[in-house]
């Protein structure tokens, strides 16, 4: 079965950098939007049995891209592709995993519905927030992890042995705490309450970071607001200046970038699953997870073990 890589709009240079590390050109398609707002692809080279990956996160904006993704998984199927699967670097909508408050949309469920229902065989994602996320899809999902290469690159780069590792709300403990097994460094955790999409408060800090020069780690950048907030509880409950962030999403949407600069920050590092972003004044080091998707890739065309790759909780 041929291999073949279709890439939708929202972040091409990762897909070929992914298809030139796989030895093959990404196969042609054209996506464009109608002067209606309407979405319109097609795939210019036959895929006709062929095992075809769709490349495509469904980064900001979030709508024009998951349509994009869907249509291309359509546009594949109904060519006579042998098998589909979705690679998602970074999935949109997966925060809205439960219902937090009264008549409210489950609209991860939802987001995952409609992927399943184009016919996709397989889905692939990057550090996904919420595991759960994977009972959404009826497919089969893989969940890879950039965290690996953060941490290569945290180290790479270096840092203080006087450092702590922080989660910034409760939802990343975990992340934190497999930071800091490697790092072997301590944990704090920073207490959030998100009171709007762009508003987060702080509670309070447990943990000791007095004179400790933190280490945030999240799964996402996206306002800003929960890494602002925590750098600055950590500084109020003393911490030193010149933190680190690490992130495998850097969505940075907004005046994200303008929210994170300041003293108390050295060093913000994400990986490239969106489109990197290009405020010059925010001290950004990208990862490329193009190699890791296409090792995960080709093990899934050869059928091989993606062991090593994904993560489990
Ligand atoms: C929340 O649970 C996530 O892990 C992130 O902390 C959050 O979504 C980041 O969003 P923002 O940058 O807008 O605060």
């Amino acid at each position: 079965m041929e291999l073949s890589l279709v890439a939708g709009s929202a972040n091409r240079p990762l897909a070929a950098a992914a298809a030139a590390s796989l030895g093959i050109p990404l196969t042609s398609a054209d996506v464009r939007q109608f002067p209606d707002g309407e979405q319109h692809v097609q795939l210019r080279q036959s895929v006709r049995g062929a095992d075809v990956f769709v490349l495509q996160p469904t980064s900001p904006p979030v709508d024009k891209h998951l349509i994009e993704l869907l249509f291309l998984c359509d546009a594949a199927r109904r060519a006579g592709a042998e098998r589909i699967t979705a690679v998602i670097p970074y999935l949109g909508y997966a925060r809205q995993d439960r219902r937090a408050h009264a008549r409210e949309a489950l609209a991860a469920r939802l987001a995952a519905d409609m992927v399943t229902t184009v016919g996709v065989d397989r889905v692939v994602g990057i550090d996904v927030h919420g595991h759960s996320i994977e009972a959404f899809f009826s497919a089969p999902f893989d969940q890879l992890s950039a965290v690996p290469l953060l941490l290569q690159e945290l180290v790479r780069l270096g840092f203080p042995s006087e450092s702590v590792i922080v989660a910034p709300d409760l939802g990343a403990v975990k992340l934190a705490e497999r930071y800091a097994k490697d790092l072997d460094l301590p944990v704090a955790i920073v207490r959030k309450t998100r009171v709007s999409g762009t508003e987060v408060t702080v509670t309070g800090v447990i943990g000791d970071v007095r004179g400790r020069v933190p280490i945030i780690v999240d799964d996402m950048i996206s306002t800003g607001a929960t890494i602002r907030a925590a750098a600055d509880a950590l500084l109020r409950a003393g911490a030193r200046p010149g933190a680190t962030v690490v992130a495998t999403h850097g969505l940075f949407v907004g005046d994200a970038a303008d929210r994170l600069c300041g003293d108390w920050l050295e060093r913000v590092i994400v990986a490239d699953t969106v489109r990197p972003h290009t405020n010059t004044l925010l001290p950004l080091h990208m990862v490329s997870v193009s190699g890791l998707l296409s090792d995960g890739i080709g093990r899934l065309h050869r059928g091989e073990s993606l062991a090593g790759l994904v993560t489990y909780e």
